[in-house]
């Protein structure tokens, strides 16, 4: 991709699922997960980011509309910071940012992945910045850890733990068609508000006695579940994700106080999926640091899926994506 400093760029980027969860941040500086994790990207879910440089005194930030609050203009500003330093005497303007997310209306989801993807994409365009994909997923982690693998399409590595190197940057491991699936997003009544996922792993790090051997079990899934996907074995890969997401969940439920994503929904939502599968269906379960259910599907299956899904009482609305693709300039 060549650059040139236009001043202002649009960018997309797709939301991420990872099937082998990271879960804790290595210690030090740069946002480097503690454990690998392994993700598909998700074509239904995107984000759009237009970054436009100003006269401004400062960076400002807009997220569908709206003002962002200080923590997010605090989180993005460090992004543009470092593209600043990298523009070097070309470039110290602020940067307007306008982000908008095409998901589903009142989909409960939000994405820092795709949205951090979406800007570090277009802020380097618009300070005539040339990122190789690694340094765009590098830069990209700094704002949000998942960040790294939207910006691949496909099915994505993100090395994490002291075997990551310094600055570690996410790998795409394979093309989004290479398994012929799709994900069954069943959205469930947001209830109060969630502790958020950054919070949510400090706390498991810091005080859950089964922080250590979750790292241990992490790396291990991480390992098989890229064999399995080089191997395009889809049954050992669906077995991989609903192991991960119980020992995540499991860390988390073990905090002190306990960290409780899951409702009543999201473990009935486990269970029948368990029961498709019995009775034959392709489909395995996840869900991240939310109630929200994820069913990665033979693609012949989603639908059946999602209407049993959909059906479930606790169940708002639920949507079927397949792959996706990268991070772009539009
Ligand atoms: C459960 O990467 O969103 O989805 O870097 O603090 O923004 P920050 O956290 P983030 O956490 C993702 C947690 C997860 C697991 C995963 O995506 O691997």
């Amino acid at each position: 991709m060549s650059v040139t400093a236009g001043g202002k760029a649009t960018a997309r980027a797709h939301a991420n699922i990872a099937l082998v969860k990271y879960w804790g941040k290595r210690a030090g500086a740069g946002n480097v997960p503690a454990a690998p994790s392994l993700s598909m990207t998700l074509d239904a879910l995107v984000t759009e980011t237009t970054v436009e440089l100003g006269d401004g005194a400062t960076d400002e930030v807009e997220l569908d509309g709206v003002a962002a609050g200080p923590d997010a203009v605090t989180r993005v500003g460090r992004v543009l910071g470092e593209l600043r330093a990298r523009a070097g005497s070309t470039s110290t303007r602020m940067a307007c940012v306008k982000s908008r997310n095409f998901f589903p209306t009142a989909s409960g989801l939000a994405s820092s992945a795709s949205a951090y993807a979406a800007l570090v994409t277009a802020a380097a365009a618009a300070y005539g910045v040339e990122l190789s994909p690694e340094d765009a997923s590098r830069l990209a982690r700094k704002g949000s850890a998942s960040a790294a693998r939207s910006i691949h399409g496909g099915w994505v590595l993100l090395p994490g733990g002291d075997e990551a190197g310094p600055d570690p940057a996410a790998e795409p491991l394979a093309p989004p068609d290479a398994l012929d699936v799709a994900m069954v997003v069943a959205i469930t009544d947001p209830g109060p508000k969630k502790v958020s996922s950054r919070d949510g792993m400090t706390l498991t790090a810091e005080t859950s006695p089964y922080y250590q051997p979750w790292l241990a079990t992490a790396r291990a899934d991480a390992a098989a579940a890229r064999a399995a996907l080089a191997a395009r074995e889809l049954p050992r890969l669906g077995e991989l994700m609903e192991q991960s997401c119980l020992a995540m969940h499991a860390s988390a439920l073990a905090a002190r106080p306990g960290v409780i994503y899951l409702r009543g929904v999201t473990l009935d939502g486990f269970l029948l999926v368990r029961e498709l599968r019995r009775g034959g269906r392709s489909c395995w379960f996840t869900a991240d640091a939310g109630p929200h259910v994820k069913a990665l599907c033979a693609r012949a299956d989603a639908a059946q899926v999602a209407a049993a899904l959909g059906a479930l009482p606790g169940v708002t609305r639920t949507l079927v994506s397949a792959p996706g693709g990268k991070a772009h300039l539009v």
